[in-house]
């Protein structure tokens, strides 16, 4: 934080945005001064990157007013803006990778000497850019010869060749390791130095610390407040993007009371919250994975799932969960570590891999992912079993009215046949023939990413109440839960996500909902 000048030089005043459906900005506003990193920090879907949108010139606002030095522009584009001096970075490099990174730098603005392009002069002024930078590489080379987090540096370049006043970075961080996340912060202190207002964009939590002078927490779309970093605490945060009643004292007698409030509760539920060895040995593992990672997605981690438990994933929208699901799911290749289930190594390359090794995997994404709306409740019932059997060996459509039929009923599903479109089911009961689709495969592991999102009260209870009696019965499960009093409540064991990275281990009854948030917001320091 150099000098703090009086007057804000971006200005978002009540920016509103709906899509259809969704309110995915409801009257934000946000100042951005020189000479600050200003971090807009939320959950994922806390509506960040439709601001930085709006702000662009991607989206016009439905209603809200963007100023600059006090005068009310209107971006048409992202070439509009940045002619205004907003520079943006996306994750994803908007740049030319067969073009040198001097021409990267320069598209559009070329450098000319007598009609002709200067190369020598655009070569030279691109070195001088990118060495602000403290960076010193062979401009002249192809933009792809370098690694991603130097093709960013190479967009900031191009920001400061406009002479940017301000500068957006939307997750640039997602695919960068520790070495060139660092490298990308000491550029942005530099450039604060020089007076730029670097608004920057993230859901983790250790980033917003060690970068930012301001935060602005949105959450569902809102701006929830805005507060001086060095003011507010993690545990603060947390709440903040979660919504909670501010954290009162998770004392170790709460969660002593919790445990002792359960009585499935394993004797290990200590003060600190640790996982003892009360429960293992308990149980058989089915699957252990160790160092399971992928770079830009999940830091490696070691994770059990034992026959009959209910493991449950917590932490905020965007912490890891959903990515280490995808890689036991094979749906996502892991770039380091090992699954093995039942004691064996196996490679989970492909979801068909997984399903075969009798992995199931209920995803979040419903209307995406899951439910083909036009085919009717039996055909999406039956899909997960036939790619089990392969295309060729047709399941005979006696056995799937029967199937159909049975799980219509055990589950409850309302639906005027089992040759009903699944679309013009319920929500709730859309999600139940997903699971069906699922159980008819008789899976080892379910894993049940969010299963229970914008269904209604009842069919959540109906889906939990009904994996919660397979997981008596031996099945294993895996269960991501946005919804932490739930995760608390049925899961065997909890392991805590943050920033991509496995946060702890804990016995049922070892966390509250307070204590829980205290664990995501922890840090590394707390390792
Ligand atoms: N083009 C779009 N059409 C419909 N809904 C959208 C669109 N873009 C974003 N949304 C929705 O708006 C909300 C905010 O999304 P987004 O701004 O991407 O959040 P963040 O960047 O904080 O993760 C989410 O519910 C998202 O699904
Ligand atoms: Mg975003």
């Amino acid at each position: 934080m150099t000098t703090k000048s009086s007057a804000p030089v971006l200005e978002l005043r009540g920016i509103s945005k709906a899509f259809t459906g969704v309110q995915a900005l409801n009257g934000v506003s946000l100042k951005l001064y020189p000479g600050e990193v200003h971090t807009l920090m939320g959950q994922n879907g806390a509506g960040k990157s439709t601001l930085i949108k709006v702000l662009t010139g991607v989206y016009t606002p439905d209603h809200g007013q963007i100023l600059l030095a006090g005068q009310a522009i209107q971006p048409q584009s992202t070439l509009d803006a940045q002619n205004h001096g907003i520079s943006t970075v996306y994750q994803e490099v908007n740049l030319c990778p067969n073009l040198s990174v001097a021409e990267n730098i320069f598209i559009g603005r070329y450098p000319r000497k007598f009609g002709r392009i200067d190369w020598a002069s655009m070569a030279k002024q691109a070195s001088e850019l990118l060495e602000r930078m403290q960076i010193r590489i062979d401009v002249t080379l192809p933009l792809a010869h370098y690694p991603l987090a130097i093709q960013q540096m190479v967009a900031i370049s191009r920001s400061l060749l406009v002479s940017a006043k301000v500068l957006i970075l939307d997750e640039p961080t997602s695919s960068l390791d520790e070495k060139e996340v660092d490298l990308l912060f000491s550029v942005l202190r530099g450039l604060r130095e020089q007076g730029m207002a670097i608004l920057f964009v993230t859901h983790f939590l250790d980033q917003t610390y060690a970068i930012s002078d301001r935060i602005t927490v949105m959450r569902n779309g809102e701006r929830e407040g805005e507060y001086l970093a060095s003011d507010l605490s993690r545990v603060e945060l947390v709440n903040k993007m979660v919504g909670a009643p501010a954290a009162t004292e998770a004392t170790a007698a709460s969660a002593q009371t919790a445990a002792a409030g359960d009585g499935t509760a394993t004797g290990s539920a200590t003060a600190a919250g640790a996982l003892g060895s009360a429960s293992a040995g308990r149980l058989q593992s089915f699957l252990r994975a160790v160092g399971l990672g992928r770079r830009g997605a999940l830091q490696p981690m070691d994770l059990e799932i034992r026959e009959g438990e209910m493991l449950g994933l917590a932490g905020l929208l965007g912490s890891g969960r959903t990515e280490a699901a995808r890689l036991l799911f094979g749906a996502d290749k892991s770039d380091s570590g090992t699954i093995s289930i039942d004691g064996k190594e196996r490679n989970l390359s492909s979801p068909r891999d997984a399903i075969a090794a009798g992995i199931g995997f209920c995803s979040e994404d419903r209307k995406h992912e899951g439910a083909i709306l036009d085919l009717s409740v039996r055909e999406n019932l039956i899909l997960a079993l036939q790619a089990r059997s392969g295309i060729l060996r047709a399941i005979p459509l006696k056995r799937q009215q029967q199937l159909a039929e049975e799980y219509v009923k055990a589950l409850g599903i309302k639906t005027a046949s089992i040759e009903t479109p699944i679309g013009s089911l319920s929500g709730g009961n859309q999600q139940k023939v997903l699971l069906a689709r699922w159980l008819v495969t008789d899976p080892k592991l379910l894993i049940l990413d969010e299963p229970t999102r914008g269904i209604d009260v009842r069919a959540k209870q109906e889906i939990m109440d009904y994996v919660t009696a397979l997981c008596k019965k031996g099945m294993s499960i895996l269960f991501i839960s946005s919804e932490l009093p739930e995760v608390l409540r049925v899961s065997d064991r909890i392991v805590v996500m943050r920033d991509r990275k496995a946060g702890g281990e804990y016995a049922r009854g070892a966390l509250d909902e307070t204590s829980v948030l205290q664990v995501i917001a922890a840090g590394d320091q707390h390792e």
